[in-house]
């Protein structure tokens, strides 16, 4: 399975536009040394030319020109985004749907709330109807049944429903529902390779925990080191834990999770911009290292 990080950061990016928070302007700066990142997605391939995108994040168009595989190769209009898989509906997973308006129909994998939201409160199925029979929804059911797309037929995805909240503009905000959040455990069937993708990921338990267990490679939320940082960073006040997000430090942190798995690689996705750890000479950074966690990259290719 050839796993191709398309967007390592969270919401807004790194930097993000209106931020002056001590990355943000150290990396504009250059005082910083730390790479920019554009929002959270990845890419998926059995055979290195059919891909299948996860999550569709507002920098889609970039991170296709920054990886080739993914570009026009066959024919005069043409993509190797042959399924779309989105994990929620915020807008830092789904906007990139609007700019692959112009290959529509896609093929788009998600669960029953992800498309309520996506009818609803951001209806992108509904506007993309006028566009060349816009998004073919297949369902994404919690039962733990496997499902395949066709195009990369050796991956086999299992949907793990996850504990969090649905996006603000949600109907159902504040009334959560399984279903709003999942996890994905992929299996390549050929190379036996297997890995669990979560880039937002609130609580752990010990279903979860299992899944976890058998994976080859962990790709799981990075979004904040410490719970209260917005209101550290005095960017926000929301807390990681009420945005469905488990922070990195403390008793029953990421770190803390991590250590609890015997798994080959442990990698974070889904970093926010005010985190400490893009920083690659910060303290927080070397504590990853020490734990065996890796920070992901725009680029970065994983084979498993
Ligand atoms: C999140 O991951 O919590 C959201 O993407 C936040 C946002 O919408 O910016
Ligand atoms: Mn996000
Ligand atoms: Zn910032």
């Amino acid at each position: 399975m050839h796993i191709q990080i398309l967007g390592s950061a969270a919401g807004g990016g790194f930097p993000q536009w209106n931020c002056n928070c001590r990355n943000c302007s150290g990396i504009r700066s250059g005082r910083l040394r730390a790479q920019p990142r554009t929002q959270s997605s990845i890419a998926l391939s059995d055979d290195g030319v059919h891909w299948v995108l996860c999550n569709a994040s507002p920098d889609i168009r970039a991170q296709i020109e920054n990886f080739p595989a993914l570009q026009p190769a066959r024919r005069l209009r043409d993509t190797a985004i042959n399924g779309i898989i989105l994990l929620d509906s915020q807008i830092d997973h789904t906007t990139g749907l609007l700019t692959l308006r112009e290959g529509c129909p896609h093929q788009v994998w998600c669960t029953e709330m992800v498309h309520q939201d996506l009818t609803t409160g951001f209806p992108l199925f509904n506007m993309l109807e006028h566009w060349n029979g816009g998004l073919q929804w297949n369902t994404i059911g919690l039962d733990g049944a496997p499902f395949v797309i066709p195009a990369s037929p050796s991956l086999r995805f299992t949907a793990i429903a996850l504990r969090s909240s649905a996006p603000p503009y949600s109907p159902h905000r504040g009334n959560p529902h399984p279903g709003d959040n999942i996890g994905l455990f992929v299996e390549d069937l050929r190379s036996g390779g297997k890995l669990f993708y979560a880039p937002g990921l609130g609580q752990v338990d010990d279903a979860l925990l299992a899944w976890m267990r058998r994976a080859d490679c962990l790709l799981v939320d990075g979004t904040l080191w410490r719970d209260d940082e917005m209101r550290v960073c005095e960017v926000g006040d929301k807390l990681g834990s009420e945005m469905g997000h488990l922070c990195q430090s403390g008793p029953g942190g990421m770190i803390e999770v991590l250590d609890g798995l015997d798994v080959p690689r442990k990698v974070l996705i889904h970093i926010n911009n005010t985190n400490p750890i893009l920083d690659i000479e910060s303290p927080e950074r070397g504590i990853l290292h020490a734990h065996g966690i890796e920070v992901a990259w725009d680029g970065m290719s994983i084979e498993l």
